[in-house]
């Protein structure tokens, strides 16, 4: 163990080493840019670059020719043409630690509480090697998040990665939040990417409260944060989350959102001079989005679990923008929050019948997977017949299907609604499901 005084200064150099490299200068800044020549480093590999405030951190993403693209981690103020660029040797790492629990900390590492500074004992790099897939547990038992829709109708396995489909407003943060208090999983991750920053605050203090913060870590990057550091956001997250789940821990991993880290790369790659494919998006953004969905999931036998929900803005509520297409593809479900339910009042405002957990057969016994399928047969009856109900064109005794839905359906939304300050466990959850549909 390095003593105090050592680690201090240690922490202080942010845990970087120069050694003496040959130093370039900054011929071209464009847009959010710079241009070196002279130097040489490695994609990925951080550079330190003289402004006039003292030194700034830029991380190499690209190059052309002798000509190396670095995208800085903060604002580019005070930086002169000609500016001295230093490639930085050896990777400065995240910390990692238990230390970590009942943090916030920003796309870096850094804490953004106010509670001094974080200091462990090991720091790791923030793209960690993926696992085997044939080495990763099984999805075999489910994790409870608390909230009755998802547990009786959706169940998530330890392990699986599943996305939150939804507009704006329509509930995700409270949904997160409910999941945060409600789980029985040991750590849990939040990253917030992207989002306003008093978004963050609320989340902090209002959804997430204090008996959610003492088993949580949270890594905030919110809009104005520059796109290196909404992306860098979003591995550190997954770092943090990768770090719990090699202690042997369960992890719940929810990351706020995936598409913001899509749009964080689609600016660096437009920026750096890739051409845009899909609505803008240029196809490294399709590279990167599966090779963060990947780390999470099960470890090896002898790890634990990382079960992720990364939530996807429907823009417009278009289930069939690129990114929420690209994502259903590499995820293991999805759960849809829908506008009309949310503004009929209807909370959690989970679409069930679009909505599918691809391992729910895996984790639950068949009298479970019966039930759900019953239930969504009686929401799918309702939802034909609802406007011949209504306008009292179908007579009761006609047919027997309709009839029953139409008795359980008002039982049904009440269990399917849910406060923001309940949550009911796992089993609770299926004994209810049970007496609903009458055993
Ligand atoms: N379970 C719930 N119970 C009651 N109201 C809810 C619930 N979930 C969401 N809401 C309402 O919806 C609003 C928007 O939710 P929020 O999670 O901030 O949306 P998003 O993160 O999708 O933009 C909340 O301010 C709250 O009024
Ligand atoms: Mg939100």
């Amino acid at each position: 163990m390095l003593a105090l005084a050592e680690r201090l200064s240690h922490y202080k150099a942010e845990g970087l080493t120069c050694r003496p490299v040959a130093s370039g200068k900054l011929v071209r800044v464009v847009g959010l840019t710079l241009e070196a020549t002279g130097c040489r480093a490695p994609i990925g590999s951080l550079c330190k670059v003289e402004t006039m405030t003292g030194d700034m951190e830029a991380e190499v993403v690209g190059f052309s020719g002798e000509r190396l693209f670095l995208m800085p981690s903060e604002q580019v103020t005070g930086v002169l043409p000609g500016a001295k660029v230093t490639p930085v040797t050896g990777e400065a790492g995240l910390a990692v630690g238990m230390e970590l629990l009942g943090r916030v900390i920003d796309g870096v590492g850094n804490p953004l509480d106010g509670l001094g500074p974080i200091y462990t004992e090991k720091r790791t790099s923030f793209n960690s090697e993926p696992i085997n897939p044939l080495a990763r547990k099984p999805i075999k038992e489910p994790l409870d998040v608390g909230i009755k829709a998802i547990n009786g109708l959706l169940t998530v396995g330890k392990g699986q990665r599943i996305g939150l489909f939804a507009g704006s407003g329509v509930g995700k943060s409270v949904t997160l939040g409910m999941m945060t208090r409600g789980t029985n999983a040991q750590v849990v991750v939040v990253g917030l990417i992207g989002e306003r920053g008093r978004e963050v605050k609320e989340f902090i203090e209002e959804i997430l409260g204090v008996d959610g913060r003492q088993r949580s870590v949270v890594v905030a990057a919110p809009a104005d944060a520059s796109p290196l550091m909404r992306l860098k956001g979003c591995q550190t997250a997954l770092t943090v989350a990768e770090y719990f789940r090699d202690q042997g821990l369960d992890v719940l991993l929810l990351l706020d959102s995936l598409t913001r880290f899509a749009q964080a790369q689609r600016e660096i790659a437009l920026s750096v001079g890739e051409p845009p494919a899909t609505k803008g998006y240029p196809p490294s953004v399709f590279a990167k989005l599966p090779a963060l969905v990947e780390r999470a999931g099960n470890g090896d036998e002898n790890q634990g679990s990382i079960t992720a929900f990364f939530t996807v803005l429907t823009e417009g509520d278009d289930l069939q923008d690129p990114i929420a297409d690209a994502s259903r593809a590499i995820l293991d479900g999805h759960v849809v929050l829908s506008r009309e339910m949310a503004d009929a009042g209807h909370y959690p405002a989970i679409d069930v019948e679009k909505s599918v957990s691809r391992v729910m057969p895996q984790i639950t016994t068949d009298e479970h997977m019966l039930m759900s399928k019953a239930v969504r047969q009686v929401l799918s009856v309702c939802r034909k017949n609802q406007d011949l109900v209504s306008i009292g064109a179908y007579k009761p005794g006609t047919d027997p299907a309709i009839d029953s839905a139409f008795t359980i359906k008002p039982k049904l939304d009440e269990y399917l609604q849910q406060s923001m300050k309940e949550s009911v466990p796992y089993d609770m959850c299926v004994n209810m499901l049970k007496s609903l549909l009458g055993g």
